[in-house]
């Protein structure tokens, strides 16, 4: 239910209960960064390691790495980031604002007219996304170093390395997650565009002439993962690009958009970068990119790349917006009696299995807090004793844990105990000792109904 969960709601539950705060709140908040609490952070591992398996695990042909942050500030010229990455800027000389000039009514930049106040625009200049710095002590232009904006390059400048280690064979492919840093003129809606986030993204090696083929292979890939990950398929598109959207290096290029509270926006690119990239790592490297072909009379050739990248701290907002949900709890044939749920994949929730006792007395905490420990070593648990059986299962269903398992007088008697489901609500009667069976082939069989 899209038109419910507004950015606002989904933010201050992030707040509520640990996702996301604002970075450096104390001293009035950092703009377009923010930090993963401890709900956040299990999430965010989660999402991240379905991709990675999904990408490796899953692929004889892709294999992982994990680059620096920081590279000779040579690999930003030679991608064409020192030139090209670039927004334009304009500032109100009023106000003070300032604007991405492709993001206002194209009036006000005709007229030069500030869209907040009405005050004089300045003229349209370029502004470099790429966070500069220096390495070393001194703050010379020698010394030069970027915050990658992208993770790709880290691959690019390994592809060889990797071929010889690993005995890789075109195709093949690359995968790596990991943060990367744009300066964002526009940071809003909470985690969608920040300065600092995460990427996860996949680079595959192909022979040219196959490009096209691998390029439509990788959408169909990527399209059959949302739908795995259990995202509501009608609210995810594809948005070819433009001549005029198409990044410096790309041939062709797909956006898989999602439709968050404030509209459809992109969650993903697939992009045929062809030969760009390792070309111009020849020329600037002087080094030879080439993959030569051993099993085809050493046929030589600069591979075309094939890249899937998906922003994780993206991804993250993504699966927040797609598993919020408020609904009105019928059973208790009270009228205004509204649950709000998280109804993440059970492979995704921060926590699996929620641990309850009826009571805290009789001999009930015991019971529960053995149980949890069993369950532990596999699964991702929480143990709650405080309050009302009623409101620990809404605390649970806030948090989007997908069972609870409550322990009472029967228990105590017969060894069973209640699994509770957050979709349905429904509870069933388990054998203790078959716990953690039947959890394993819930989370597997698991389809969201609602
Ligand atoms: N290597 C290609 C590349 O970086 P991109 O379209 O600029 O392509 C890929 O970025 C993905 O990274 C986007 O689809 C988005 O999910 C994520 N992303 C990009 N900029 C972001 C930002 N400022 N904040 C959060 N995520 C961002």
């Amino acid at each position: 239910m899209t038109e419910i969960a507004t950015m606002d709601k989904i933010t201050s539950l992030a707040k509520r209960r640990g996702f996301v705060f604002q970075s450096s709140e104390i001293y009035g908040g950092q703009n377009g960064a923010w930090d993963y609490g401890p709900m956040g952070i299990e999430l965010k591992n989660r999402i991240a390691a379905a991709w990675w398996k999904e990408m490796t695990q899953l692929h004889d042909d892709i294999v992982g790495l994990d680059a620096a942050i920081l590279m000779h500030p040579r690999t930003w010229e030679a991608s064409g980031h020192v030139e090209n990455f670039t927004d334009p800027l304009v500032d109100c000389k009023k106000c003070n604002a300032r604007f991405r000039a492709d993001q206002i009514p194209e009036e006000n930049l005709a007229a030069k007219k500030c869209p907040e106040c009405g005050g004089e625009l300045t003229d349209t200049r370029k502004f470099n996304l790429m966070f500069k710095t220096h390495i070393g002590p001194a703050e010379d232009s020698a010394s030069i170093i970027y915050l990658r904006p992208e993770t790709a390059q880290g691959i690019y400048v390994n592809y060889k390395n990797i071929i010889q280690s690993n005995r890789m064979k075109i195709p093949f492919g690359i995968a790596q997650i990991g943060k990367a840093f744009r300066n964002e003129i526009v940071t809003k809606n909470f985690i969608f565009r920040t300065c600092e986030f995460e990427q996860m993204e996949m680079q595959f090696f192909v022979k040219p002439g196959t490009d096209e083929e691998w390029f439509n292979e990788w959408r169909n890939r990527r399209w059959a993962y949302y739908e795995k990950l259990g995202v509501k398929m009608d609210h995810l598109r594809w948005h070819q690009h433009g001549p005029d959207e198409l990044a410096h290096y790309a041939k062709d290029a797909y956006d898989i958009e999602y439709l968050f509270p404030m509209g459809w926006r992109e969650l993903e690119g697939v992009h045929n970068r062809t030969d760009y990239d390792l070309s111009r790592h020849t020329q600037y490297s002087g080094k030879d990119m080439q993959y030569i072909d051993q099993d085809n009379n050493n046929e030589r050739y600069i591979p075309y790349i094939i890249e899937t990248s998906a922003g994780l701290t993206r991804n993250l907002l993504m699966i927040l917006c797609d598993a919020y949900d408020e609904e009105q709890v019928a059973e208790k044939g009270s009228a205004d009696d509204w649950r709000t749920v998280l109804r993440f994949h059970p492979s995704l929730a921060p926590i699996t299995v929620a641990v309850l006792p009826l009571m805290k007395k009789d001999g009930l905490a015991e019971m529960a807090q053995d149980i949890r420990r069993e369950l532990k070593e596999d699964f991702s648990t929480d143990y709650d004793q405080g309050g009302a059986i009623g409101r620990r299962y809404r605390r649970q269903d806030e948090a989007g844990t997908p069972f609870c398992v409550t322990v009472d007088y029967q228990s105590k008697e017969d060894n069973t105990v209640t699994l509770r489901f957050r979709d349905s609500m429904e509870q069933v009667r388990v054998p203790r000792a078959e716990l953690a069976i039947r959890l394993r082939q819930e989370i597997k069989a698991y389809k969201r109904k609602v």
